[in-house]
């Protein structure tokens, strides 16, 4: 069987790459291949995951490479360097294109962290998402794991789980929860029923 190939685009932390990095290395995405990550941000943390796990990390700035056209088409060289699959957005703050994402229909994963189509959209990414939350006083949040398109948060929804919204909650205290209780479970969970999707197709073409 020839595995899935799966690039990983990051921006920060890398929390969700690593829980990507762990379900990889414990058998938990058996369709599934992590060949190379890419970060939007040159010192991101989660190039330094990367590095650990031996898997290639590259940055490609938008703000050095000067535009959009060169930032996707800077991602695009090392898509088709590494004959990437599959896209996963794991914590990328980049908005991406509908020139690129329409080269990868079904083949971009994100994952949101609340349930869309609540709290999601332009300027709805990291705190800004939980902040919205518990300004709006919701009980209960989540996180989402969906396909990407040319809408923002807007593409078909593939997973989703709710968290509880707890007394006292702070941002910072709201998205370590979504991360542990939902996001880290789903975008691995995400991740191997796409791959696995695109192993079988690769088998039997016609069915
Ligand atoms: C995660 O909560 C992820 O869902 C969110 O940013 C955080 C990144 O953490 N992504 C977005 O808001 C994208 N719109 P990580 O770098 O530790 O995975």
């Amino acid at each position: 069987m020839k595995k899935t190939r799966i690039a990983v685009l990051v921006s920060g932390g890398g929390t969700n790459l690593q829980a990507l990095l762990d379900a990889q290395h414990s058998g938990k995405l058996p369709h599934g291949e992590i060949v190379a990550v890419i970060s939007s941000q040159i010192d991101a943390y989660a190039l330094d995951r990367a590095a650990k796990a031996g898997v290639p990390g590259y940055a490609v700035s938008r703000k050095e490479l000067g535009s959009q056209e060169a930032f996707e088409a800077g991602i695009s060289r090392l898509l088709a360097q590494y004959r990437v699959e599959l896209v996963i957005l794991a914590g990328f703050m980049s908005i991406l294109s509908e020139n690129f994402t329409r080269q990868w229909p079904h083949r971009i994963l994100n994952v949101h962290p609340a349930l869309i189509p609540s709290f999601c959209g332009k300027g709805m990414y990291g705190l800004h998402v939980h902040e919205a939350a518990l300004r709006k006083g919701v009980k209960v949040t989540g996180a989402t794991v969906h396909f990407v398109n040319e809408i923002p948060d807007g593409g078909e929804i593939l997973l989703q789980k709710a968290v509880e919204v707890l007394p006292g909650d702070t941002p910072e205290l709201l998205q370590q929860r979504v991360m542990e209780q939902a996001e880290w479970q789903l975008l691995p969970q995400a991740a191997e029923l796409v791959s696995a999707q695109i192993v079988k197709d690769k088998e039997d073409p016609h069915d």
